[in-house]
């Protein structure tokens, strides 16, 4: 059965005491009421280490926002998978829109990096989703289409068993706008026929798909409910506890 997970996307957000004290907050909140769902936070790095110290045999997974494309040395300002799996991190995001636009992350980088993060022991969560424009051409699914087979395609199907997929249309990152729970299942099922086309049925069955974009606590509840969402990857709803937390618990 694959798995239910609300992951967290900070972003560059929260100077690290208050990363620290954001952990900390949502460490006692589910504590105190146990989730019914995996929970991942994923963290600029220069959180990472102490964060991971903050929720350390919690149920709360590690993540980081992105790593590197090489493998180690003269590469200033970056970050490595290995250097990141050092933190007690174990996921990283990659392939997030606002790396492949603003940073040009193209199909290629991003091939290196899932390879590195996987042969690192990082689960990846993999992130893939068209601009308004592709949408309103109505070629949403060639786009995503595209994006998995260009960049994951070469995988194993034992590797592909720690990547998980985030669907996040980029028209409804940050801008309020939701795609409705019906847009979103529409491809998240085409996700999962893609996948299974590839790597065979069992392994579409067994990934976990999320659904980003403006989730909060008032659509999570809809948008969990379809069939072929396994959560949700939240970006400014994540920077609260409260509403990440009212997210969580749309799961129950
Ligand atoms: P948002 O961001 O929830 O703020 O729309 C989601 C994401 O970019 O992962």
């Amino acid at each position: 059965m694959r798995k239910k997970i609300v992951a967290g996307n900070w972003k560059m957000n929260l100077n690290l005491q208050e990363g620290v004290a954001l952990a900390t907050e949502l460490k006692e909140s589910l504590a105190a009421a146990k989730p019914n769902c995996d929970v991942v936070i994923c963290t600029p790095f220069i959180h990472l280490a102490k964060v991971a110290d903050v929720v350390d045999g919690t149920v709360i997974g590690l993540g980081a926002e992105n790593c590197a494309d090489k493998e180690k040395g003269a590469y200033t300002g970056e970050v490595s998978a290995a250097q990141v799996k050092s933190t007690g991190a174990q996921y990283v995001i990659l392939g997030h829109s606002e790396r492949r636009q603003y940073y040009g992350e193209t199909a290629e980088i991003l091939k290196e990096k899932v390879n590195l993060a996987l042969a690192n022991g990082l689960k990846v969560i993999f992130c893939i989703g068209e601009v308004l424009e592709e949408r309103e051409a109505g070629k949403q699914n060639e786009v995503v289409g595209s994006q998995l087979a260009d960049s994951l395609f070469d995988l194993t199907e034992e590797q592909l068993a720690n990547i998980i997929l985030a669907y996040e249309p980029v028209w409804a990152i940050g801008t309020g706008k939701t795609a409705t729970a019906e847009q979103a299942e529409d491809m998240h099922a085409f996700i999962r026929g893609v996948i299974a086309g590839r790597f065979g049925e069992v392994a579409a069955e067994n990934i976990s798909i999320l659904y980003g974009g403006s989730c909060k606590p008032s659509n999570a509840k809809e948008i969990f409910s379809k069939p072929d969402v396994d959560g949700g990857l939240i970006g400014g709803a994540a920077l609260k506890c409260a509403d990440f937390r009212g997210i969580i618990d749309a799961w129950n």
